[in-house]
């Protein structure tokens, strides 16, 4: 099979190369907007693409006919989607919808499009594949509107929802858990949100649950995350636990005290049976996902061959 990666240089982007690397022998071709690559192995080939200009899409598409492609490039930061809405629907949406266009004309290219438990309000927990949408910030409206244009389109495929994404990679964006460790390095008190609350994600699972569902070739909604939902006082509290810190470094706050630009669902707890049932795989609860991203940063990784100046994911 050959499979395209668009965002590769992003958190799951770089897990995504791992796991495909690893468990498969799959051509693969790595995109990002870059110019080069970190990746030096062999097992990958990479071209810079940026997912928004439709004629580099429709080129690279319909030169490498992809049988699968994993579309994981978006903008991620919710709050800089509140304040510049047309850049995200441009990428958010658009860029898929440029991906759609040629992979329409490969016989059976299926799409992998990534979405969020942000396209639900957070007011009915816990939310199935079948509960009904309703987001309340720009960046979930877009993600909300990606799958619509994917289940709309004739290219068949799955749109997995995830959440609370953690883990390291090479410069990747900072996440939750990182931002949690790097506050504590400080060794000063801080505040996290008591109201926020979800099931968070091992990026490296994530990945390894996207390979399951190519190779099963799963068509539809998948919730595919963590099997745990915590609030994020007590998960930083718990990352605090897990890596030496002093948890009472941790205070509460709330959503109103620190007053971010776009609206969070206050409880978006998955039920992610689908996925578990349909696959035969459970992603890691807190515990073993923060034990296991302790050993990551403590020995460096199994990976290191991948990358060209030696710093491990
Ligand atoms: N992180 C989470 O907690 C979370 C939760 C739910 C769902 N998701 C979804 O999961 C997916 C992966 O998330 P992630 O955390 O791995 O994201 P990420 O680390 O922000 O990676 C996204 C990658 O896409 C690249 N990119 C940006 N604009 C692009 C364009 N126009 N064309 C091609 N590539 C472009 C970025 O490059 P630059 O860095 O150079 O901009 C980056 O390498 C996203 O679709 C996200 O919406 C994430």
């Amino acid at each position: 099979m050959r499979i395209l990666i668009t965002g590769a240089h992003g958190l799951l982007g770089q897990k995504l190369a791992l796991v495909f690397g690893r468990e498969t022998t799959h051509q693969l071709l790595l995109t990002d907007l870059a110019s080069r690559t970190f990746f030096v192995s062999d097992r990958f080939d990479y071209q810079q693409l940026d997912i928004t200009r439709l004629s580099d899409v429709k080129s690279m598409v319909s030169h490498y006919r992809p049988d699968i492609i994993i579309n994981t490039a978006a903008q991620t930061a919710v709050d800089a989607c509140e304040e510049d809405r047309l850049s995200t629907w441009r990428l958010n949406v658009d860029g898929l919808k440029n991906l759609i266009i040629p992979a329409r004309r490969i016989e059976g290219c299926r799409i992998i499009q990534l979405s969020s438990d942000y396209v639900f309000d957070g007011h009915h927990p816990p939310y199935t594949e079948e509960s009904r949408p309703r987001p309340v910030s720009y960046y979930g409206k877009s993600k909300l509107a990606s799958e619509n244009a994917l289940l709309a389109s004739p290219v068949d495929g799955a749109i997995v929802r995830t959440q609370v994404l953690y883990g390291t990679g090479y410069e990747v964006r900072m996440n939750f858990v990182a931002w949690v460790l790097a506050q504590l390095e400080k060794g000063e008190p801080f505040r996290v949100v008591t109201d926020q609350r979800g099931n968070p994600t091992m990026a490296d699972d994530l990945a390894y649950g996207i390979y399951k569902l190519t190779e099963k070739q799963c068509s539809g909604v998948y919730h595919v995350t963590g099997p745990e939902s915590i609030d994020r006082f007590s998960f930083a509290r718990k990352i605090a636990e897990i890596f030496n810190f002093d948890p009472s470094l941790i205070g509460p706050t709330t959503s109103r005290e620190i007053g971010q630009a776009a609206n969070r669902p206050p409880d978006s707890t998955f039920i992610t049976l689908k996925f578990e049932t349909e696959c035969d795989v459970r992603l890691s609860d807190v515990e073993t996902g923060l034990t296991h991203l302790r050993q990551q940063y403590r020995q460096g990784s199994e990976h290191t061959d991948l990358l060209s100046d030696g710093r491990f994911l």
